[in-house]
């Protein structure tokens, strides 16, 4: 099914978005208190409607550390990789992370977390970092054949994390592939993660549990778990960010996990940061259509509906609130509706500013290169879809910011 693609932006429906800061009744939210109550609603809308519940079956779930090398990257470095064991429901996975800490550091760093697409040994070519043997999609450019990794595959994906700038900034990284937690393919929820969830009987989750995003953003929580114990982190200061996909998922564990200090959307798009009332470029049925694993099965029922949706994306920004967020955008990455990403962060900004922070500096979308920061940041960067050193630079800045000094005005878990 070919389902047309509206680029123009004259062609955008008229639309009203549900108001963050109004009770279904129609009360309207004036303090920080009714917020909560506010928040816990919009927490469950996604939960129903878009992500779906993440079950609260327990699991076991034991950390191993597996490598560890003080001196790494030329001495500047400590790298440990942590194997993640889940059990349950005679099922298991493992989720490997990947972690960088700066060598010359004494106090407890605060760290960058994110997942990648294409393992951790793909993200620099640091031969000590162990190469995954976990299905991956087929690429040539990238020396995955069939269905694995190859030595090739070292450092394919470096461009996307400048781990000596992050170190030499005084951060650490913590990285783990998205596939560990479910392969990203349409298999009916057989393998990844969910079988571990599943009750007596259950064979895929139900219409309101989740789906794909919903087990990366689970695996973010469960690394964050694990770096709190690492006393050479400070677990009050990790930044959960993600590209495209995965920063729909970083979003969604954001919003769902208030330990994470700073929430950083790159490109994430529809689904993500983007208005979906909008239908600009992707589409909740372009996208329910191409990833149908993605998303709860009860999201699939607003395609081509979206004005029905008892939310929309800025609502989700807004659960990030008052903990700082950062969006940003590309110029050339239409399909992810950059005005549509800028929208959704403005209309978060008036339940920043209720919790007493300076929200988003503008009202309007910013020229090319010219970040704004305040509470909110947003920038949209020249060229396309992907996440260069340019927004790492400003995700960097926009770090130092507001878990430095500023951190300490607000209480990020609100
Ligand atoms: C596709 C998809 C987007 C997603 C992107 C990515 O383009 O339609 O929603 O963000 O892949 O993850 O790179």
């Amino acid at each position: 099914m070919d389902l047309p693609v509206n680029y123009d932006e004259a062609q955008v429906p008229a639309y009203s978005l549900p108001d963050p800061l109004c009770l279904p009744d129609g009360t309207p939210v004036r303090d920080a208190a009714s917020w909560h109550t506010r928040r816990a609603e919009i927490l469950a809308l996604f939960e129903q409607h878009v992500y779906g519940r993440t079950p609260s079956t327990p699991v076991e779930m034991h950390s191993e550390l597996t490598a560890e090398e003080h001196g790494a990257l030329g001495g500047t470095a400590t790298r440990k990789e942590i194997a993640l064991h889940f059990h349950g429901n005679g099922a298991s996975a493992t989720l490997h992370l990947l972690l960088y800490l700066p060598a010359a550091r004494r106090e407890p760093v605060p760290l960058f977390l994110g997942l990648n697409f294409y393992g951790n040994h793909s993200i620099h070519p640091d031969p000590g970092i162990t190469l995954s043997t976990a299905w991956m999609r087929d690429s040539e450019e990238f020396g995955v054949r069939d269905q694995r990794a190859t030595e090739a595959s070292r450092g394919v994906r470096a461009s996307r994390w400048p781990v000596e700038r992050i170190l030499a900034r005084g951060y650490g990284l913590a990285t783990a592939y998205y596939g560990d937690l479910d392969p990203d393919f349409d298999d009916g929820f057989q393998n990844g993660i969910h079988p571990l969830f599943y009750a007596p009987g259950q064979t895929r989750p139900a219409a309101g549990e989740w789906g794909a995003i919903g087990a990366w953003a689970w695996g973010l929580q469960r690394g964050l778990d694990v770096l709190a114990q690492d006393p050479a982190i400070d677990a009050r200061r990790v930044a959960v960010l993600g590209h495209s996909r995965l920063g729909k998922a970083a979003l969604w564990a954001g919003a769902q996990d208030p330990r994470f200090a700073l929430v950083i959307s790159n490109n994430s798009g529809c689904g993500g940061a983007a208005l979906s009332r909008r239908r600009f470029g992707e589409t909740v049925a372009h996208i329910n259509t191409r990833f149908p694993h993605w998303f709860c099965a009860n999201f699939h029922t607003y395609n081509g509906q979206e004005d029905r949706l008892p939310l929309d994306q800025h609502m989700l920004l807004a659960l990030i609130a008052p903990r700082p967020l950062y969006v940003a955008s590309a110029a050339q990455d239409l399909w992810a509706d950059p005005r549509g990403e800028f929208l959704a962060a403005l209309h978060a900004d008036p339940v920043y500013r209720l919790l007493g922070t300076e929200g988003l500096p503008v009202a309007e979308m910013p020229p090319l290169d010219r970040p704004v920061m305040g509470r909110i940041g947003y920038h949209i960067r020249s060229g396309g879809h992907d996440i260069t050193a340019y927004d790492w630079e400003q995700y960097l800045d926009f770090a130092d910011r507001t878990l430095g000094g500023a951190f300490d005005a607000v209480d990020p878990r609100g």
